[in-house]
């Protein structure tokens, strides 16, 4: 016993004098030190000696062992200070270097007045609905008082489905699906995108509207002049003029477009405005008896007015922005200047 505990401390000092690194010592350690190594086997043989002899032959053993340990620690540890003083001088890293800042993005300029929009209707007690952008033949002009051949299908052309789903052409139809479930009073806005089949310096084939109305016994056109007054003026600002014009809509009675005096030569006539000093901003209109009939509001009781506007338009009249293609281009440079 002495013998082979002699001859492995030899082995073991021979070995992890010739260790290259910490992989090599931790296999020297595994074979042995591990549960099945050399120390494991020389404590069963213990067994087989004569009891008087296990004890001291034990504390040998034991020695030994610990002195191993210690070795095999001791040599861990210089090969891991070794391994951290490399890293050090190969990964030089400077604590004084400026660190790279997240680049920010911002509220898109058509997602800004749209916010505003809503902000000032809901102001004034508007509540949001929304519909779907793939809609019923039904609910895009059907119900909104445009039947089949109506001519007025002609300058809302758009991309069908199927014979009788399309892609909805304005947020009209949410007018419907909201009388349909809600009944009088109702004040609601409805933002939301929509489709034409338009492409051109003012028009893409998507776009952004916001519709408003509202429904009560006793609503009159006052009502609709005085919220949109207040609305425009919130939206370009107290001085700028504002004045309704005769028009017409097959889903209002009487219809007007709305004209807020122009942004960029305040009335006294240029390009933008050809020459008028207006710029035509919105439609609007008492809704049509029969748009009533459709989502069974009686006719004789309630009384109600809409409006809808083009969300690019205004942030194109806003913003000063003279191709509204660029809203969808995403080009930073572009993006970053609002
Ligand atoms: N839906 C119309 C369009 O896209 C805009 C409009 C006009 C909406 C008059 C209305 C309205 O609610 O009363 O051209």
């Amino acid at each position: 016993m002495t013998e082979r505990l002699e001859k492995l401390e030899k082995e073991i000092s021979a070995e992890l004098k010739g260790a290259a690194g910490k992989q090599d010592v931790l296999g020297i350690k595994t074979k042995y030190l591990g549960r099945k190594g050399e120390f494991a086997s020389l404590i069963k043989d213990l067994a087989n000696l004569p009891p008087p002899d296990r004890r001291q032959a034990g504390e040998a053993i034991n020695r030994v062992k610990k002195k191993a340990e210690q070795e095999i620690a001791k040599l861990l540890e210089g090969f891991q200070d070794e391994e951290k003083k490399q890293r050090l001088t190969r990964e030089k890293l400077d604590v004084t270097l400026p660190g790279r800042r997240e680049r920010l993005g911002r509220t898109h300029p058509i997602t800004q007045v749209l916010d505003e929009v809503i902000d000032i209707s809901t102001g004034l007690g508007f509540e949001i609905a929304e519909g779907p952008e793939v809609e019923l033949d039904y609910y895009n002009f059907e119900a909104l008082n445009i039947p089949k051949d109506h001519p007025a299908r002609d300058m809302q052309d758009t991309f069908y489905i199927a014979p009788d789903v399309c892609l909805r052409t304005h947020t009209s139809p949410v007018q419907i699906r909201v009388m349909e479930k809600h009944p009088p009073p109702v004040r609601i806005i409805a933002p939301g995108t929509v489709y034409r089949r338009d492409s051109d310096l003012t028009h893409t084939p998507m776009f952004h509207q916001v519709e408003g109305f509202m429904v009560d016994e006793g609503i009159n056109f006052g009502h609709l002049k005085g919220v949109l007054t207040h609305f425009l003026k919130r939206l370009f600002g107290e001085d700028r003029d504002i004045r309704f014009r005769p028009s017409f809509f097959p889903f209002t009675e009487p219809s007007a477009e709305v004209d807020i005096q122009c942004v960029i030569c305040r009335g006294s006539g240029c390009r933008v405005c050809k020459e008028s000093g207006w710029l035509e901003i919105l439609g609007c209109g008492m809704i049509h008896p029969e748009v009533f009939r459709f989502v069974n509001y009686d006719a004789e009781k309630f009384t109600g007015f809409a409006f809808g506007l083009g969300i690019e338009r205004i942030a194109m009249l806003k913003f000063g922005i003279d191709d509204i293609r660029l809203f969808f281009e995403n080009d930073v440079r572009f993006l970053e200047q609002f």
